[in-house]
């Protein structure tokens, strides 16, 4: 399989930047950052890729790019690494009405969403590399490219020896089926969220 995989370290150019602003909001329409203006989308990208606690990948097929993931050394990262954008980021949801996008917000700040994880899942969660979001372009989908694409970042960490394990959580009975049947991760509580209750998933980086 001819998939290159490329990571993005402070700086990334505009051209990747709006192919993956395509990916975010075509088919990551359901995240949260998928509901930002582009504006905001593109100030994310650029402390996404500033920081060294979080991680921009895309993979490419014949100088295509099909599909982009992002992954935070810990899941608190994905919040304090854009505090300075908060009150953006709030004006953008108050102005489109996403009001249960905000109080999801405050659920997690105030950790009432883990109530469904037990202490020790709670600690493999907040302890661990996490996979926030990840998508193959939609015409791209179930050929092993997004299989290939995440063996391939697993390889990567465990190779730094950093983390023991990958968490992800999703609300899609298909992305779950991709986690656990494509790549062995399995399920180990639930995040509570307006609309429901989110799958927190769990991989061993080495066995
Ligand atoms: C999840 C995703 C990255 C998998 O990429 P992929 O290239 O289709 O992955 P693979 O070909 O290796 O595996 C395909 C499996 O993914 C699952 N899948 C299929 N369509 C899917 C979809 N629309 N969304 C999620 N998972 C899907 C199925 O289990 C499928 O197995 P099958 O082909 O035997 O039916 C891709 O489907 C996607 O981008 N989905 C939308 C975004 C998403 O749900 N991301 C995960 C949560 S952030």
């Amino acid at each position: 399989m001819n998939l290159k995989i490329e990571e993005y370290k402070n700086i990334i150019d505009d051209e990747i930047k709006s192919k993956v602003i395509g990916l975010i909001k075509n088919e990551n329409s359901d995240s949260i950052l998928a509901k930002l203006s582009l504006n905001n989308i593109s100030n994310y990208i650029d402390i996404l890729v500033k920081s060294n606690k979080l991680y921009l990948f895309t993979c490419e097929l014949d100088n295509n790019t099909i599909g982009y993931a992002v992954l935070a050394d810990k899941p608190e990262y994905l919040i304090s690494e854009f505090k300075h954008m908060k009150f953006k980021i709030f004006f953008d949801l108050i102005l489109n009405f996403n009001i249960f996008t905000i109080i999801d917000i405050f659920l997690s700040l105030l950790k009432i969403d883990l109530i469904k994880l037990n202490n020790k899942n709670r600690e493999i969660l907040n302890k661990n590399l996490n996979l926030n979001l990840i998508a193959i372009k939609n015409s791209y989908r179930s050929k092993g490219y997004g299989k290939a694409f995440l063996n391939e970042l697993m390889k990567l960490f465990s190779a730094k020896d950093l983390f023991e394990t990958i968490c992800c959580e999703t609300y899609s009975n298909q992305a779950e089926s991709f986690y656990i049947k494509k790549l062995n991760f399995h399920k180990i509580g639930k995040k509570v969220r307006t609309k429901g209750l989110l799958t927190v998933l769990a991989k061993k980086l080495k066995h």
